[in-house]
């Protein structure tokens, strides 16, 4: 069964590239085929990797139709990590849903024909909260939501949930980590360990505020391919297996 984890925030700079990225890479480095949807038309994932010139699958095998999202799938440096750029998936999609008659369910119907070829769909979000963002959470399986400890971001984060709630999206699907964290700072101590409380599905494995990670821009690679003893290799290893074990794994019989 494919699995389609959107990694989203309605607001920008969180580390929602930074994770989708790394966590995609794990993914398909433990032998899973893997494709990574950059969805924000700024398109910081696309940079990360060297895309391939070539289309992967030239859209044969892909069951897709007409599908444009089919077509414009590359291949990265990585084996079995392909990447749907940017600039196709957005336009294409902005295109779809002003289209369509269940505008919600849009993006779905794109990535359906794809569970024939991955095991993981990863969805790079923008930050948005508008008809996109709706239609992120009905095509995802499970939203991994990055969380900075402060007050601002916490009570946006509440915002987040009630407008999901208030629209009738499950938020059972939605998990969270703490992201950013410098644990020298009290009042991200104070404000992680109120999240912890108030909060379900929070999950243990925050990720550190370190500056191997902001010069991932520099590398233009995933931090476990790049330096994969480092702190922040270490990092996304634990919260990918930590997510991998509590969101992911079939509920016990
Ligand atoms: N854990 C971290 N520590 C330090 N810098 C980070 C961390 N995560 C992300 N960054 C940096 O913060 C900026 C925003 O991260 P990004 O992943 O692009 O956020 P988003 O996709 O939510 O806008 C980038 O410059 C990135 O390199
Ligand atoms: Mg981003």
């Amino acid at each position: 069964m494919t699995a389609v984890i959107a990694i989203y925030s309605h607001k920008g700079g969180v580390g929602k590239t930074t994770t989708a990225v790394n966590l995609a890479y794990l993914a398909a480095q433990d032998g899973h085929s893997t494709l990574l949807c950059d969805l924000d038309p700024q398109g910081a994932s696309s940079f990360y990797f060297r895309i391939k010139p070539k289309v992967v699958k030239d859209a044969r095998e892909l069951n897709t139709g007409d599908n444009a999202i089919g077509r414009s799938i590359k291949g990265t440096d990585y084996e079995r990590l392909d990447l749907l750029p940017a600039d196709l998936s957005y336009r294409n999609l902005n295109v779809a849903f002003n289209d369509k008659k269940r505008p919600t369910k849009r993006l779905g119907r794109v990535l359906e024909p794809l569970h024939h070829e991955y095991d993981y769909i990863f969805l790079d979000c923008p930050p948005t909260l508008n008809l996109l963002a709706e239609n992120i959470f009905t095509a995802a399986d499970r939203l991994l939501i990055p969380l900075i400890p402060t007050t601002l971001a916490v009570n946006a984060y509440a915002q987040m949930l009630g407008f999901m709630k208030k629209q009738g999206y499950k938020t059972a699907k939605v998990y969270t980590f703490l992201s950013m964290v410098d644990a020298r700072r009290k009042l991200h101590r104070e404000v992680a360990t109120a999240v912890y409380q108030q909060y379900p599905r929070v999950l243990h494995t925050p990720i550190p505020a370190l500056s191997q990670i902001e010069q991932m821009g520099w590398q233009r690679q995933p931090l476990p391919a790049s330096a994969p003893r480092s702190v922040a290799a270490q990092a996304y290893r634990a919260l990918w297996a930590e997510f991998q074990q509590k969101a992911l794994a079939p509920p016990a019989a």
